[in-house]
């Protein structure tokens, strides 16, 4: 049977991350994969979740089973956190999920399941990820038009041209903020305008958030998917707590099926559990159970806020001095733009030999395609990033 396998690609974050760990070089700079990292290169255990994991270890007395769709609880606080009142919690069904990518796995394998036949429409670009994904599950991928190579912001206009071709029953997936990989993002008007596309031609909106804080605020960073969720009918939203909670390898996500109409509620619910128990039965509690103890808990969740706050700030700074650091070398604004965008990812929009070039010159890893992780600078290593962009000739 073995023999049959066929080597698989290699996904190409991870393989760069690999490459930056075997680099010798004691100067190199990992602005690759999409992992925080404090101005020490340091990706820390985030305060709260240190508390909550030292009052956990005294107080939890049994690792027994939770739950299919894990503790109700944690459902509870993260809709609240990412929902608001935007929609009834009635409404909504909730299980969590091995990480963020296990929510969206499971978004697809529940799309397969109720319509087959419908398409799933990405940006393009999008996280290497749900691609790779789709295909896997064989599920018919259409890309749409978003980022524009000359301002480096959202081609609006492509983007919506593409969204008018897709048909009643077609999935549209959105992230929610901070776009994976190009940092430019929709606003509320053009939010809007998708929520009108998506209702006038029975189109499903699937939101992918996995950075909920890290572009404009936690509160602000929700709004796109709170839209969606009070505007259409049927919404897919899959959530991930690695980055806002710093607990990447804990695998914490939470996937929701939201519906406008009630009655549908349970039986979303036991569709949602049902999928758990097929694909890995229970899923991981340890990381559900500190996001639900900070999210319920005063003090913690106020420190939590305020770390993530320190941390989306931080990122905010490093932008506007790459930029300004830029202007002062290029004599220009064209690279503006990267104070523009938000979250932790920024789309230089330069040629994969040119990002090659600054590897094997610099030491300085980003993903192929041009996306450098803000995150993985710091006020020292921004001038160096800055130097190698010109003498590449970007
Ligand atoms: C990223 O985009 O770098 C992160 O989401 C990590 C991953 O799993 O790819």
């Amino acid at each position: 049977m073995f023999e049959t396998l066929k080597p698989q690609p290699a996904d190409k974050i991870l393989a760069l991350m690999q490459m930056y760990r075997d680099d010798p070089r004691a100067d190199k700079i990992d602005l690759g994969v999409g992992v925080y990292k404090n101005a020490e290169g340091v990706t820390p255990v985030m305060r709260a979740i240190k508390a909550a994991e030292h009052k956990l270890w005294e107080e939890q007395t049994s690792k027994a089973y939770v739950g299919l769709v894990g503790d109700p609880a944690y459902s509870d606080a993260m809709i609240k956190l990412i929902l608001g009142d935007a929609v009834e919690r009635g409404n909504v069904a909730a299980a969590a999920t091995p990480g963020g990518t296990g929510a969206v796995r499971q978004a697809f394998e529940l799309i397969k399941m109720a319509n087959p036949s419908a398409k799933v429409y990405v940006s393009d670009p999008t996280w290497p990820n749900h691609v790779s994904i789709l295909k896997y599950i064989g599920i018919e991928t259409v890309t749409y038009r978003y980022f524009d190579p000359e301002t480096r912001g959202v081609n609006f206009d492509g983007m919506m041209e593409d969204l008018k071709g897709a048909s009643k029953g077609d999935v549209i997936l959105l992230h929610g903020c901070c776009h994976n990989p190009t940092g430019a993002n929709l606003n509320m008007a053009q939010w809007q305008e998708v929520v009108d596309l998506l209702n006038a031609n029975g189109l499903i909106p699937m939101i992918d958030i996995a950075y909920q804080g890290f572009g404009d605020g936690l509160e602000e960073d929700a709004q796109g998917v709170r839209l969606v969720a009070s505007s259409c009918p049927e919404v897919l939203i899959a959530a991930s707590c690695s980055k806002n909670f710093g607990i990447y390898r804990e695998r914490t996500g939470l996937l929701m099926a939201v519906s406008n109409d009630a009655s549908a509620q349970a039986l979303n619910q036991g569709t949602l559990a049902f999928l758990n128990r097929q694909n890995y039965s229970f899923p991981p509690d340890h990381g559900a159970r500190l996001v639900t103890m900070i999210l319920n808990d005063d003090a913690l969740r106020a420190d939590w806020a305020k770390e993530l706050e320190d941390t989306r700030l931080g990122m905010l700074g490093l932008r506007q001095q790459l930029a300004d650091e830029l202007q002062n070398l290029s004599g220009s604004n064209r690279f503006g733009f990267i104070a523009q965008h938000r979250g932790m990812f920024s789309l230089l929009g330069t040629t994969p030999d040119l990002v090659e070039k600054m590897r094997v010159d610099n030491g300085i890893y980003m993903v192929g395609d041009s996306r450098l992780n803000i995150a993985g600078l710091n006020q020292k290593t921004v001038p160096i990033l800055a130097k190698a962009i010109i003498d590449a000739g970007v």
